[in-house]
């Protein structure tokens, strides 16, 4: 990343979002240290399935993956502690055709911790971790092929319809025809179910809502007081997604020094900080179509909350 990247897009962000109403953040700003650590409590909250979800899945097909995919490289977008991974790893190793492991993410710090455990954990494979934000572009080179690429987690649901479009067209341009993407995505489902995944009752979710506030507090000389604001997460029953918001709990203005920039926000007033859209077979599988990728497997857990996806480009 070129330096002064990352100061130089949350200046932007936050100035963009926060200047005018309705306000939003992107939610790629809650993972400091302490995001990834509640992020990774979420991932044992009772309330929160997709993970469990992913993970059962990915036991049970690991191997069918490896031996449709052959892959050479396994490429992995927003690996954070790359758990998952392993599964993926060991099947892959265990098909003798792994090369390489080329995980790409926005944290530094979360590469290099769960890069060295698996160096160590993997002696004879390459890993060559990449700082990127593949929003903007997909810093792929001379890795080995065929490539398997991983976004899983379901964090294509943080994009809107218009930024999964954009993000499909990056991705088509990035790989080559005997590369596969390998695609994680959540289930519609009873929306009381998918509430209370976020917002958990030990209140793991709204700490990690706030967070955000303490990272821009910190980034920027910002005055937020969290306590000041509710964490609500909501099912938008058009547009079939939960949304998080941070709600003013009065009226109050936050200053924000580093940008000379000070929001008033109103009693009840929503900040919203993430989207977290839910799919369907057919809508998914369509809008892959047309951004340029033909599903070829998939494959869902038992109970049919959460789909991981083969697709190759058309
Ligand atoms: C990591 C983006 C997939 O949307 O479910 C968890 C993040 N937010 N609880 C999701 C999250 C609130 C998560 N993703």
């Amino acid at each position: 990343m070129p330096v002064g990247y990352f100061t130089d897009s949350l200046h932007s962000d936050v100035r963009q979002g926060l200047g005018t109403a309705p306000r939003t953040l992107p939610p790629k700003w809650f993972y400091d240290k302490r995001g990834s650590d509640l992020f990774e409590q979420i991932t044992r909250l009772p309330e929160y399935y997709p993970t469990r979800a992913e993970h059962e899945i990915l036991t049970r097909r690991a191997p069918d993956i490896a031996a449709l995919t052959r892959a050479a490289t396994l490429i992995e977008l927003g690996s954070g502690s790359s758990r998952k991974t392993r599964l993926l790893l060991d099947a892959l190793t265990a098909g003798g055709t792994l090369l390489r492991y080329a995980p790409l993410d926005v944290s530094a710090a979360a590469l290099e911790e769960a890069g060295a455990a698996i160096c160590r954990d993997y002696p004879d494979l390459r890993v060559a971790a990449t700082v990127a934000d593949f929003e903007t572009g997909l810093p792929l080179s001379d890795e080995p092929g065929p490539r398997l690429l991983a976004f899983l987690g379901s964090t294509i649901g943080n994009f809107d319809a218009a930024q999964r479009r954009a993000f499909y067209r990056t991705l088509s341009l990035a790989l080559s025809s005997d590369d596969v993407l390998l695609l994680g995505a959540d289930l519609v489902k009873d929306p009381g179910v998918l509430v209370r995944a976020y917002d958990d009752a030990a209140g793991v979710t709204a700490e990690f809502n706030k967070n955000v506030l303490h990272v821009l507090n910190r980034e920027l000389g910002a005055d937020f007081d969290p306590d000041a604001f509710d964490h609500v997460a909501l099912w938008n029953t058009e547009e079939e997604r939960i949304e998080m918001r941070l709600r003013s709990r009065l009226a109050q203005t936050v200053k924000i020094p580093d940008l000379d920039l000070s929001v008033d926000f109103a009693e009840g007033e929503d900040l919203r900080t993430e989207l977290s859209c839910k799919f369907r077979r057919e809508s998914l599988t369509a809008e892959l179509k047309e951004g340029g990728f033909t599903v070829r497997h998939w494959w869902t857990d038992t109970a049919g909350r959460f789909a991981l996806l083969l697709a190759v480009p058309n």
